[in-house]
């Protein structure tokens, strides 16, 4: 990085993470490049766009559900609980929750670190009197909560679907990470409410990750320009085009970015050739049937206790307790 660039603040620094998840996934094959990196600033900006489109159903499906079912959560929650949010974003959903489940404090986990700390100010405005305890990082990563909260019973909170972006051992993982790091056996055990999206029509599914304005695409194509932006990189972007694709087998949409002609390119000086039609996998977004939510809930620690789904199927919230340690055998 030049001298000049850092004064003027026109490079950012660069996460030694995201460099070498780029420079692997690129070195690769398949191609594929982890979805968190997708959320700098402009990525969360782009998601937030999503999230408002008539072809993105899930946001406008799990918040009527959570307005609809605020009280029946409230009653198998109660009240007290430190609320702990997985990749919080906006948090425009955590309200709704804050307000039915009366907390004891929150704590939004992110890896978007500039969107983080001004949603978790704009959310302490509004609940005056609640401890609101950012924590910026990645939740695949061992966290480590705040002392403050230790105390408390905890309330996992893990809304839009965001599960899905793992595949089914990470996810397992994290849920098993969970139930660990908000208590398993300590102060009246753990909940947990999480969204699922449901296997549905490919049209359907197709149209919400490739929307007829280009909103989608263009999240999936800042990926390219946050490596050039922070990677020094000299990628044509317009020589990729957006994929969304519906994996049967796997239960899944997959994001890919697509070479349109022969592309070379280099990133911290390092050369790289993508064949016209080769893609960079970019994102995977699992769907779960109602047998395969709670057999991955189940694995993953956690008892169902409760399934609440909108008239149509499209999008389930489950709650769940973890599951006390097992006895032999
Ligand atoms: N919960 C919000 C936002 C979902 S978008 C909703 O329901 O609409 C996914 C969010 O998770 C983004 O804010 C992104 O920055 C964050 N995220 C993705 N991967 C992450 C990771 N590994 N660790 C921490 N945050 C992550
Ligand atoms: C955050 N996550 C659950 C979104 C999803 O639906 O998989 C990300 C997204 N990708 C494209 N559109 C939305």
């Amino acid at each position: 990085m030049l001298k000049q660039e850092i004064e003027d603040g026109t490079r950012s620094f660069a996460d030694p993470a995201f460099r070498a998840d780029v420079i692997d996934g690129l070195t690769r094959r398949p191609r594929a490049i982890p979805a968190r990196w997708f959320y700098d600033r402009r990525g969360s900006e782009l998601f937030e766009a999503i999230t408002e489109l008539p072809e993105y159903y899930p946001t406008r499906t799990e918040t009527a559900l959570l307005k609809e079912k605020a009280g029946e959560i409230a009653a198998l929650v109660g009240p007290g609980r430190a609320v702990v949010e997985f990749g919080s974003g906006s948090s425009t959903k955590t309200p709704i929750v804050l307000e039915a489940v009366a907390p004891s404090a929150y704590v939004p986990i992110d890896i978007s670190g500039d969107f983080l700390r001004e949603s978790s100010k704009a959310l302490a405005a509004r609940f005056p009197g609640l401890p609101v305890v950012p924590v910026e990082g990645d939740f695949l990563q061992p966290i480590k909560l705040p002392a403050g909260i230790a105390a408390a019973p905890k309330l996992g909170f893990f809304p839009g679907s965001t599960i899905g972006n793992m595949i089914p051992l990470s996810s397992a993982d994290l849920l098993r990470a969970m139930r660990a790091s908000l208590g398993a056996e300590s102060n009246g055990g753990a909940m947990l409410l999480i969204g699922m999206d449901r296997i549905k029509d490919v049209a359907v599914l197709e149209r919400a990750y490739d929307d007829a304005a280009g909103i989608t695409a263009a999240f999936n194509l800042n990926l390219l320009e946050r490596i050039n932006r922070e990677l020094d990189g000299t990628i044509p972007v317009e020589a990729f085009r957006h994929r969304a694709i519906w994996n049967d087998d796997r239960a899944r949409i997959e994001m890919h970015l697509e070479a349109r002609e022969d592309v070379t390119f280099t990133i911290e000086g390092r050369p790289f050739s993508i064949a016209a039609g080769e893609t960079i996998h970019t994102e995977n977004s699992h769907k779960y049937g109602p047998r395969d939510a709670r057999i991955l809930l189940r694995a993953g620690g956690w008892t169902p206790i409760a399934e609440w789904t909108d008239p149509e199927d499209q999008f389930a919230l489950y709650l769940a307790e973890a599951q006390a340690p097992r006895p032999a055998p």
